[in-house]
């Protein structure tokens, strides 16, 4: 008989470390589930001490769905689904370093993030997660009632763009520039968790270009009250990395951001990021996003 995960929580919003299971070991269904129910109730969970090649990542990642290959940032050679995620001691521009959801300008984003630490500074270099689903819980009924009516357009452009923030000339990672190449998609300003059920905010100011159906300005306004709501320090944990570490975060119910305060020294990362399972075969709503109002 399988063993309960050993789970403590780490703080009040999100959060909880998993002692206890190896995660190079294939492991049997029921422990997946069971990761699996502890990534929806706490959001983001976390393992230490763990010894991952690339490919043993890649075994746990598809677990929980097909794995993402990046439109932009280049993966592993041989290994297409791992992104290297490396700041070099010389350089100043790390990779996630704002707050954000993975791969919200997709039109099916992606569902979780596996990140495993290499090396990490003596200093610096952790990770800031914030609940959008405590954000949503905070806000007042007739607000929540009023965004879960509303649509928001998201793109790569702002980002990924000659200009943005991941395409700043690096050493140690091959971004493309999305000039020219992004789409805009629409998804619900909130969405309801489909195994909790759980409402959480999805906006994030990475990504998140303007509200269907609005004018920019008027846009601007909800949006940037609605990033600085979703930042308050009551909804967030903070994971300081060692060899080893892994944090498994849910980008449905997750906002997360890489601190850049360890210049002069190395960090890398493994990343591999979960897809959701093919769409069934019914033609879903369309997500493309329509012209801004001016
Ligand atoms: C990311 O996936 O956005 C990077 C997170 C990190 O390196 O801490």
């Amino acid at each position: 008989m399988v063993q309960p995960l050993n789970i403590r929580r780490v703080a009040g919003a999100l959060g909880a470390e998993i002692s206890g299971v190896d995660l190079a070991r294939e492991q049997p269904d029921e422990v997946i589930a069971a990761i699996r129910a502890a990534l929806v109730e706490h959001q983001v969970i976390f393992f230490r001490d763990q010894d991952l090649s690339p490919a043993q990542q890649v075994a746990f990642g598809r677990r929980f769905g097909p794995l993402n290959i990046h439109p932009y940032v280049a993966g592993m050679a041989g290994h297409p689904e791992v992104m290297e995620l490396v700041k070099e001691p010389g350089e100043r521009v790390n990779f996630g370093g704002g707050w954000h959801s993975d791969m919200s300008f997709l039109e099916r984003p992606a569902i979780g993030s596996v990140l495993y630490a290499v090396e990490t500074p003596d200093f610096g270099g952790d990770t800031l997660f914030a609940s959008q689903a405590a954000a949503f819980d905070a806000l007042s009924p007739g607000l929540q009632h009023t965004l879960e009516g509303l649509r928001a357009v998201h793109s790569a452009a702002r980002e990924y763009s000659s200009k943005g923030h991941s395409a700043q000339k690096r050493q140690s990672m091959s971004v493309a520039e999305a000039d020219g190449l992004v789409g805009e998609f629409v998804h619900p300003m909130v969405l309801v968790h489909p195994e909790s059920g759980r409402k959480a905010l999805y906006v994030n100011p990475a990504f998140t270009m303007r509200i269907e159906g609005w004018k920019t300005s008027e846009s601007k306004a909800l949006l940037d009250y609605l990033f600085q709501h979703c930042r308050y320090e009551g909804f967030t944990c903070r994971f300081n990395w060692r060899p080893g570490s892994v944090a498994f975060w849910d980008n449905r119910q997750v906002w997360h951001f890489a601190l850049n305060d360890y210049h002069g020294q190395r960090r890398h990362m493994r990343r591999v990021t979960v897809d959701p399972w093919p769409a069934p075969a019914t033609a879903p709503r369309d997500r493309r996003a329509a012209q801004p109002v001016s």
